[in-house]
Formats: structure tokens, C-alpha cells, sequence
């Protein structure tokens, strides 16, 4: 998979002096079918996350609160997105591995994801990775 199949999606943003809104459809304003939400918090300072790939897994990365950075790798290539708007999802395809660093304090990351978890859908190993990638 090509790390430029991965890009920031904007949100539907319903702008409101009340507050904003901001949705996500299954299959509308992503191109998968939401089977889990999963969302990381009270990351301490100088935290790192991630660190693999999935297999088959389509993920959509969203700063719901606070900023973090999510560095994608495709075995060829590497790019660090800052993400820090709820209105804007870091799409994420499979056979990327990905890190997430730069926390803010009190940031909270909110990932879709297309199935339910599964270990086995998992590379943890970066040489792992690799070759799978070479085959
Ligand atoms: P992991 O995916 O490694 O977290 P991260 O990529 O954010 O660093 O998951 C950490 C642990 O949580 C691991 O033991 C598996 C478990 N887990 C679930 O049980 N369900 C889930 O939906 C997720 C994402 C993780």
C-alpha cells in the first residue's frame, strides 16, 4: 500500500455560536463501514503509541481534543501528520505502520476502525512488516 492513499478527511463541520458539530457516516465521508471505536487519554507526556501495521484494516485518526503527531510508513516512504481539529480525520489504509508521539496533555485520539479487533490482523515487528511487503 502507498503512504499517498492516506490523507486528511474534513469533516462535515456544522458551525453553531452553541458549539460545532461534527459527524461521520459509514461508507459517506470515509471509504469503510465503522465496526469499532476506540479512543486513547490520559497519554503521559513524551507517550508513544502505535507502532505496527495492520493486515486488513481501514482506521480513520481524529484529535478529538489536543494535538498528537502520527508518523505513517509505508516501507519506502515516511510521513509525520499533526493532527489537532476535530473536524479533520487522518485516513489510515491497511499495511501502514504507524506511530503516534507528540501528545498534548489532556489530548484525547479517537480512531474508527472497519472491524472488530483482532490480533492476528497485526504486524508488531517492523522486520515482520517488511517482509510481508516484500512478498
Ligand atoms: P494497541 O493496538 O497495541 O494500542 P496502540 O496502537 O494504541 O498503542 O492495543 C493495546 C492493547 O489494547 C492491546 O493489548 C490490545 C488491546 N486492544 C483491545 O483489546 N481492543 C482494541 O480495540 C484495541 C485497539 C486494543
Amino acid at each position: 500500500m502507498n503512504i499517498d492513499l492516506c490523507k486528511i478527511i474534513e469533516l462535515p463541520k456544522i458551525a453553531d455560536p452553541r458549539g460545532n458539530l461534527t459527524f461521520v457516516e459509514s461508507g459517506n465521508q470515509i471509504p469503510f463501514d465503522i465496526q469499532r471505536v476506540y479512543y486513547l487519554y490520559d497519554v503521559p507526556g513524551g507517550s508513544e503509541r502505535g507502532g505496527h501495521a495492520h493486515k486488513g484494516l481501514h482506521q480513520l485518526i481524529i484529535a478529538m481534543s489536543g494535538s498528537f503527531d502520527v508518523v505513517l510508513d509505508d516501507g519506502k516512504k515516511k510521513k509525520r501528520v499533526h493532527l489537532s481539529r476535530s473536524y479533520y480525520g487522518l485516513y489510515v489504509c491497511p499495511m501502514i505502520w504507524r506511530e503516534l508521539d507528540n501528545f498534548s496533555s489532556g489530548s484525547v485520539c479517537m480512531v474508527l476502525a472497519s472491524n472488530k479487533y483482532d490480533e492476528a490482523d497485526y504486524y508488531r515487528e517492523y522486520p515482520e512488516y517488511l517482509t510481508a511487503l516484500s512478498k
